[in-house]
């Protein structure tokens, strides 16, 4: 049986939103993207939240929002996608990379280390002194799996930085320290939270994303750059409720979400909490059917802290148990018609920051170990039982 990646279904509902949203010949920003981020906030239980066009979008300008400036520092895991550092390249500012803990998040003891190498004037992982100042720490939620939150902040507060989180698996996923404390969801523990709706993302608007935060103040500044610098948005311009007047205060972006993709984004909306059930479905058959095998590890999984999105179902391969590696998994996978994706090379290796700063091997052990062993099985809501079976059947067959 032929089982992609991810395979999208949208609900009649959604395709009926947004040809109603052709209709009204309102195509760009407007009322709806002001309903989506009003909805989103309350959902997320943050005071104000900002839509655009991308997670990525979302990180450049929390980083701008906070002041990054060139030559600063800016903390990212080493494990994380290309977007997590390269806005940090956007201000000329220095991707400080850290290895990640067995969860493929970011380490809280290797953070702790780096923050403290870096006050000292010491040496770190591929960067030498002199050091401009740490603006940011970005913690990124692995697949959905929550970081340890509690451990993040408390370094975050010692030495008075700001968090920025990569929630773009996130929505939604919770986090709390131990069971007497509350769930909070993962995006609200920092300054400013970013969230992808990309097509494979836990919900979607095609292309999009959110910024979510307490401050009002970030959110204004955000909201300006958002849109060339602008003083208002066109629908403030364009309609009764606002003046034809404006003036540009900061050279700005074009990164607003247009009300196209905020219909089909309210409607995900609706359908998040289903979604995560689809999702967190597939994931527990899996749990049952390959934790049998030797050959195979399972994703953490911590249901008294964690509330996991299930963005991603990602196994690492017991390769001392196995005859091939992972790459051959892959392969024997795809020669079965089951689609598999790997996430990811960790960054500190890509010939991009190799060949910029002298990042390379040999500097994040265990990143450089368990990525080689790291792939990452189809899961989305429109899962069948029988595609699931599909996989674990043919992972069997292979690693026996
Ligand atoms: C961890 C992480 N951060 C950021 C992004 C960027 O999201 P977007 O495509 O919405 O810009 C992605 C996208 O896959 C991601 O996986």
């Amino acid at each position: 049986m032929k089982v992609p990646f991810f395979r999208v279904e949208l609900p009649e509902s959604a395709i009926d939103a947004v040809a109603d949203q052709l209709r009204s010949g309102w195509l760009t920003t407007g009322e709806k993207t002001h309903r989506f981020e009003q909805q989103f906030a309350h959902r997320i239980g943050s005071a104000h939240a900002l839509a655009l066009n991308s997670c990525t979008a979302a990180l450049h300008l929390a980083l701008e929002a906070i002041g990054v400036q060139r030559g600063d520092l800016v903390i990212v895991p080493t494990m994380t996608f290309a977007a997590t550092a390269e806005v940090v390249r956007y201000f000329d500012a220095t991707p400080v990379f850290v290895d990640m803990d067995d969860a493929f998040n970011i380490s809280p003891a290797k953070l702790e280390e780096t923050i403290q190498a870096i006050l000292e004037k010491k040496p770190i992982a591929g960067l030498e002194p002199p050091y401009g100042p740490i603006k940011a720490i970005i913690p990124m939620h692995y697949g959905g799996f929550a970081c340890d939150m509690a451990e993040i902040q408390r370094i975050a507060a010692t030495h008075e930085l700001p968090i920025i989180e990569d929630a773009a698996h996130t929505f939604p996923a919770a986090y709390r320290p131990d069971e007497s404390a509350p769930w909070k969801h993962c995006g609200t523990f920092g300054e400013i939270g970013c969230f992808s709706f990309y097509a494979n993302k836990c919900i979607t608007t095609g292309e999009g994303g959110m910024a979510v935060m307490n401050d009002e103040k970030l959110r204004e500044k955000m909201h300006v750059l958002s849109l060339h610098g602008m003083d208002k948005d066109a629908y403030k311009r364009f309609t009764s409720a606002g003046s034809w007047y404006y003036e540009i205060i900061a050279a700005g972006f074009k990164y607003n979400m247009t009300d196209l993709s905020a219909v089909l984004g309210l409607d995900e909306l609706t359908r998040a909490d289903e979604y995560r059930a689809k999702r967190a479905h597939v994931a527990a058959r899996y749990d049952e059917r390959l934790g049998q095998l030797d050959a195979i590890q399972l994703p953490p999984r911590d249901d008294s802290t964690r509330q996991h999105s299930w963005h991603l179902y990602s196994i690492r391969l017991n390769l001392d148990r196995l005859r091939i590696d992972r790459a051959q998994f892959i392969e024997a996978l795809k020669d079965r018609e089951i689609f598999c994706s790997m996430h990811w090379k960790p960054l500190h290796l890509m010939p991009y920051y190799v060949g910029t700063y002298g990042y390379g091997e040999g500097l994040f052990p265990v990143a450089e170990r368990e990525w080689l062993r790291q792939v990452s099985l189809p899961i989305f809501p429109a899962m069948t039982d029988a595609e699931v079976e599909a996989v674990c059947v043919d992972i069997e067959e292979i690693v026996s």
